[in-house]
Parts: C-alpha cells; sequence; structure tokens
C-alpha cells in the first residue's frame, strides 16, 4: 500500500503503522487515553516552556490520545471536559495535523475523523520548524455554538477557551518527554481555506508537539 492509499477505518492496533507510513484514514481509532501516572503536577509546571526545535520522531498512539485527551477530552461521566469552557459549550475544535493527514479529534468517540487527505503541517505556522514536527493542533473555535453574543465577546471567550487547552498540552509534553510550543504567527486565511471552514469557525492558535531535538 502506498502513501496515497486511503482506508475507511483504521482501528487502533493498526494507528501506529498507518501513521508511519503517511497512509491516510476516514477514521482512526485512538487507544483507551491513560488517565493515571505521569509527573507530579508540580514537576511538570517547572518543566513547562515552549520549543521550537522538533524531531521528526512521530508520536505512539497512545501518546497522541493522551495528549488530546489531556487538552480536551472528557473526564467525567457527564461528558465535561479536562478543560473547562465557558457555559460548558465546549465550542472548541481540535484539528490534528499529521503526515498522514488532517484529522478532527472527537472526544466521545475517542477517534480522529478525516477532514482533508492531505499533510498540510507547513501550513500550521510561519516558521520554519513547523514541518520537522510530527503533530501540529490546531486549535479552532465554533463560534455557532457560543450563543448570541457580540462577535467581539464569542472571540474573547473563545482565546480564554483556547488557553485551557493549550496549557494542558504544555503540562502533558513536560509530563511525557515531550515538547511542543504554541504558535499565533498562522497564515489563518490560508489555513481555514485548505481545511475547509466555515464562516463561523475560529482558528485561534496553533501548537506543534514533538520528541526534542537531540
Ligand atoms: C497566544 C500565544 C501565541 C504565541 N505565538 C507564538 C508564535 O507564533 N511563535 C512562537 O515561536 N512562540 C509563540 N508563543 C510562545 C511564546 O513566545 C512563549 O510562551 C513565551 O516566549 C514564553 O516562553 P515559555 O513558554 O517557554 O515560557 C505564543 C504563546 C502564546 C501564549
Amino acid at each position: 500500500m502506498n502513501s496515497m492509499a486511503q482506508m475507511k477505518r483504521i482501528p487502533s492496533f493498526l494507528v501506529s503503522i498507518l501513521l508511519a507510513a503517511g497512509v491516510f484514514a476516514q477514521e482512526l481509532d485512538l487507544p483507551a487515553p491513560q488517565k493515571t501516572g505521569g509527573m507530579p503536577l508540580l514537576e511538570a509546571l517547572a518543566k513547562r516552556s515552549t520549543a521550537r526545535a522538533f524531531d521528526s520522531r512521530d508520536l505512539s498512539p497512545q501518546q497522541l490520545s493522551t495528549l488530546l485527551w489531556s487538552c480536551f477530552g472528557i473526564n467525567r461521566p457527564d461528558g465535561k471536559r479536562t478543560a473547562p469552557s465557558a457555559n460548558n459549550k465546549q465550542a472548541t475544535d481540535i484539528y490534528v495535523l499529521l503526515k498522514s493527514g488532517a484529522y478532527v479529534y472527537e472526544a466521545k468517540a475517542n477517534k480522529l475523523v478525516l477532514a482533508l487527505p492531505e499533510d498540510i503541517r507547513k501550513l500550521g505556522g510561519t516558521q520554519d520548524f513547523v514541518t520537522n514536527a510530527p503533530v501540529t493542533l490546531v486549535f479552532v473555535a465554533d463560534l455557532s455554538k457560543m450563543g448570541n453574543a457580540s462577535e467581539e465577546a464569542k472571540k474573547n471567550t473563545a482565546n480564554v477557551n483556547v488557553g485551557y487547552i493549550s496549557e494542558n498540552a504544555y503540562l502533558f509534553c513536560a509530563s511525557e518527554g515531550l515538547v511542543t510550543g504554541a504558535r499565533g504567527s498562522v497564515d489563518r486565511k490560508a489555513l481555514g481555506a485548505k481545511m475547509k471552514l466555515r464562516p463561523d469557525q475560529a482558528i485561534i492558535l496553533a501548537q506543534s508537539v514533538g520528541y526534542p531535538k537531540p
């Protein structure tokens, strides 16, 4: 199977092989996220920092799953999440840019759903290091879920919502020995057009994740 091959649904035990091969699939089932262990919180806070150099080595499916769960996964039976959201509207989607395509994280089903069968990591930022990182998260506000507030108020709320999610990614990476960097310098117009975002979806922030460059 070459890298242009497409599969409908990939069970979690095959995800690492297919991610490494750059094969895209309509759906990638993620393994169950790790919800215990990790580094003590205060140590993770002591290590948290922004990286701007990444090794190109892929994350394991387990790491990807736990990263996404840490960011904005479901942590309670009532469907609430690891990050707070204004009025519990949960109005942030995480787009995951991988070698094997651009996906949307579906927290409830714990899977990635294909948005675009193309490696668009280079559009995840305007700085050179962006392309080398195996994972770029793009935090996208869904303004249609945010009621009747003014556009300005929605944008403010969206920014705050994403701040929590981004910090969760920082702390998971510190705990896991991975590195990460939040990035506002994104060509939002170009990336939004490529990801076919609706006018009521707004790219708030991008964030690359990977292993440190040796
Ligand atoms: C909203 C936001 C946008 C940022 N945008 C960028 C960026 O475009 N490029 C970059 O290299 N770092 C970016 N950063 C990272 C900051 O430069 C970094 O957090 C700051 O220099 C402090 O470093 P530290 O995170 O290691 O403490 C951003 C951080 C935040 C919170």
